[in-house]
């Protein structure tokens, strides 16, 4: 049971000391989220791995966070993902193959190699992140996307934005790029089912993917909201579709959701558009400064996929690191690690 699972955790934290850091993304159910060393979104966890003197880096999140701990400290450090079915929807809405296909099918009209940059958000297979570090191209995640977008575009005139067609878009609209100049690929049709012009006239490039999670936020849901509290505000992630982005008053990260209704003015009601654990925790947090938080879908939407890592997952990997053995270990090939952690290095260093 979970209170047995407590002891075992809390039993092998103790033994391991420093050897061990336990990383929560905020997506994390509560039992096991009490339990990480350090908490953050993709971007603020991804530098606490790359900074960690710790030898084992246990990630509770998703396997394409662990990739990312693996790659930046080097295989230097022991990262270990508690469920290996622990993955992400819309990272797997693009694979190396896709992306590679698109590339040659864009190249039948322009150079992409020297007109357009390949920009991967971090919701990726280690893979796409080569891809990028080998083309020029670069990673972002929801809180630097902006900047890595600025910087893409000071290069070369296009960019090719991957998985997240929301992240993409509603990124490229805050820069004032018109919505005319975004195509989307559709990878599921020959050169993306747009045409040549289509491909030539376009700014940005964005391809099909979308979060499984913040798909289910509708306008009507704020629509609905603002009638009710006409004096309420609305915070939501970057991966809503474009009109629940439009329609919110803030518009950020986990990490800066979390900041902002924090800092909030006592009274302040808030409809968040971002997943239940998370506005969950955030609701009782708030609740003594008369801060209520509202989550933005009528039907409970959990990421299931953060939802693996249950207290039993991180208790056997614990129980088993205390007894010498590595256990479901992530470790990516050298050669796809290179240009992979030169993509995310970019990030780090054009973006603060
Ligand atoms: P951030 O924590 O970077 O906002 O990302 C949200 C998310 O969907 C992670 O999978
Ligand atoms: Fe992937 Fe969406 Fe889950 Fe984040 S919330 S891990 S983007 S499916």
């Amino acid at each position: 049971d979970d209170g047995e699972c407590d002891a075992r955790i809390v039993a092998a934290k103790n033994i391991l000391g420093k050897r061990l850091a336990i990383l929560g993304h905020h997506y994390q159910r509560n039992e096991v989220f009490k339990h990480a060393d350090f908490t953050g979104d993709s971007l603020k966890l991804s530098q606490l791995a790359a900074t960690t003197d710790a030898e084992f880096i246990i990630f509770c999140g998703v396997h394409f966070m662990a990739e990312v701990a693996d790659i930046v400290t080097d295989g230097k450090r022991t990262v270990i993902l508690p469920d290996l079915a622990a993955g992400c929807s819309m990272a797997d809405m693009a694979n190396l193959v896709k992306v590679k296909k698109c590339w040659e099918e864009i190249s039948q009209i322009l150079d992409p190699d020297e007109k357009v940059t390949p920009v991967t958000y971090i919701n990726s297979a280690a893979d796409l992140k080569a891809f990028c570090g080998n083309h020029g191209g670069i990673v972002c995640t929801s809180s630097n996307a902006r900047g890595v977008l600025e910087w893409s575009f000071s290069r070369r005139e296009k960019v090719l934005f991957f998985p997240d067609q929301h992240l993409g878009r509603n990124t490229g609209v805050r820069m004032g790029i018109p919505l005319e100049q975004m195509v989307t690929w559709d990878f599921m049709k020959p050169r993306g089912g747009l045409t040549d012009d289509e491909i030539r006239n376009a700014k940005m490039i964005l391809w099909k993917g979308f979060c499984s999670v913040h798909q289910m936020f509708q306008a009507s849901h704020i629509n609905n909201f603002r009638k009710q509290f006409p004096e309420g505000k609305v915070i939501s992630h970057p991966e809503n579709n474009y009109e629940v982005v439009q329609m919110s008053d803030v518009v950020g990260s986990t990490e800066t959701i979390l900041r902002t209704v924090r800092a909030s003015a006592p009274g302040t009601h808030w409809l968040v558009g971002t997943e239940l654990n998370l506005v969950n925790r955030l609701a009782d947090e708030v609740k003594s400064k008369n801060i209520t938080v509202q989550f933005m879908s009528p039907t409970v939407c959990m990421c299931s996929t953060m939802f693996r890592t249950d207290p039993q997952h991180l208790a056997w990997v614990l129980d088993n690191l205390v007894a010498g053995n590595v256990v479901n270990r992530i470790r990516v090939p050298s050669e796809i690690a290179k240009p992979a952690r030169a993509a995310l290095n970019l990030m780090l260093e054009v973006v603060d």
